[in-house]
C-alpha cells in the first residue's frame, strides 16, 4: 500500500498556550513495498508523522492518502463519523508497533494476545488460532509459548511476542516506532533479523523509525530524513546517504563500518565500492587477500 502525504501541517494544542506546530507542510511519498526508514533527532516530528498514517492524529491542514483512501480533516460531523468508521478498516491494514511494544501486550496467554487482533477484526476464532501458531514458528520461538503468560518473558521475547500481535491481522504496512529501544544488543540483532525476514517473506510496507544508522544503511531501500518537522532528505541513494551523515548537519552519527572503511581507506586499502554490509566487505577484503597471495 502506498502512503502519500499532500501538503501536512500539524499542532498540538491549537489556539492554546501550549500550541506547538509540529510538522510543517511535509509532502512525501512512501512506495508500497518499500522499506522506509525515517531518521532524525529527538523532536524532529518522526512518531508525530507516522501516527497520521493510521489517523491516530489527523492533519489541521493537508492530507494523507493511502491508495484511494484520503485522511484529512471533515466539517460536518456526518462526515467525521464516517471517516472514523473508515479509519477502523485502516488500521486493520496499517499496524504499528509502538516504542515499548511489550506495553501492548494484556491478555493472560501468549496465544491470547496473538489471536485478539484477527478476533477483533471478524477472522474465526479458528483461523486466528492457527495464524498464532504459525507465527510463533516463524519468529523462533517454541509453540510452548503460547500457553505462557507474555508476562513471563524476557524483554527481547515480549517483543517478539508484540510484533505477532500486530502482524497476526495481515497488515499491509507495518508501522515501528524505534522498536530496539531498551533492547539488549543480541535481542537488538535478533528483532532486527527477523523484521528483514518479514520483510523479505510477506507481501508489506515497511515503515522504521530508528537511530541505528547501521541498520539504515544496510537494509532500508528509501531513508527520510527529518528535522523541526520537516523532511529534508528523501533518498534511495546510500553513499549520499553516507555523505549526507558524514556532514554532522543533522546531527546522526556515522555507522562503524563506515567509519571502518574510512580507516582502512586511510592506510591506503582499496576497496571496489563503499559496502553498508560486514559480508560483502569481508568478500571484497578476501578477494584482495587472494589477488595479494597469487
Ligand atoms: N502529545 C503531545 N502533545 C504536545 N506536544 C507533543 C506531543 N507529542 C509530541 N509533542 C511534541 O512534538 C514535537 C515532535 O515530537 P515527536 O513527534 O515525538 O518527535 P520524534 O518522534 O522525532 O522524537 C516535540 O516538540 C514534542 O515535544
Ligand atoms: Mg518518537
Amino acid at each position: 500500500m502506498q502512503v502519500n502525504f499532500e501538503e501536512v501541517n500539524f499542532v498540538y494544542n491549537p489556539e492554546t498556550p501550549y500550541e506547538n506546530k509540529v510538522l510543517k507542510n511535509v509532502s512525501l511519498e512512501i512506495p508500497s513495498g518499500s522499506f522506509t526508514a525515517i531518521i532524525g533527532k529527538t523532536g524532529s516530528g518522526k512518531s508525530t508523522l507516522i501516527e497520521h498514517i493510521n489517523g491516530i492524529l489527523i492533519a489541521n491542514s493537508g492530507s494523507v492518502k493511502l491508495n484511494n483512501f484520503t485522511i484529512e480533516k471533515k466539517k460536518t460531523r456526518k462526515e467525521n463519523k464516517l471517516l472514523e468508521k473508515n479509519l477502523v478498516k485502516i488500521r486493520e491494514k496499517v499496524a504499528m508497533l509502538f516504542q515499548f511494544s511489550e506495553q501492548q501486550l494484556f491478555a493472560n496467554t501468549v496465544l491470547e494476545d496473538i489471536m485478539f487482533a484477527p478476533i477483533n477484526y471478524g477472522i474465526s476464532k479458528e483461523d486466528s488460532e492457527k495464524r498464532a501458531y504459525e507465527l510463533i514458528e516463524m519468529i523462533g520461538l517454541n509453540k510452548e509459548y503460547l500457553k505462557k503468560s507474555p508476562f513471563e518473558l524476557s524483554g527481547g521475547e515480549m517483543r517478539k511476542v508484540a510484533l505477532c500481535g500486530v502482524l497476526a491481522q495481515s497488515p499491509d504496512i507495518l508501522i515501528l516506532d524505534e522498536p530496539f529501544i531498551g533492547l539488549d544488543f543480541k535481542s537488538k540483532n535478533e528483532l532486527m533479523n527477523l523484521i528483514n525476514k518479514i520483510y523479505r517473506e510477506q507481501n508489506i510496507t515497511i515503515v522504521f523509525i530508528t537511530h541505528d544508522m547501521e541498520f539504515v544503511l544496510k537494509y532500508a531501500t528509501d531513508i527520510v530524513i527529518m528535522k523541526n518537522g520537516e523532511v529534508v532528505v528523501k533518498t534511495k541513494d546510500k553513499d549520499e546517504f553516507v555523505d549526507i551523515l558524514s556532514k554532522e548537519e543533522y546531527n546522526l552519527s556515522l555507522p562503524e563500518i563506515i567509519d571502518f572503511q574510512n580507516a582502512l581507506k586511510e592506510r591506503g586499502v582499496v576497496l571496489s565500492k563503499l559496502h553498508y554490509d560486514y559480508e560483502s566487505l569481508l568478500k571484497d577484503i578476501m578477494s584482495r587477500l587472494e589477488q595479494k597471495n597469487e
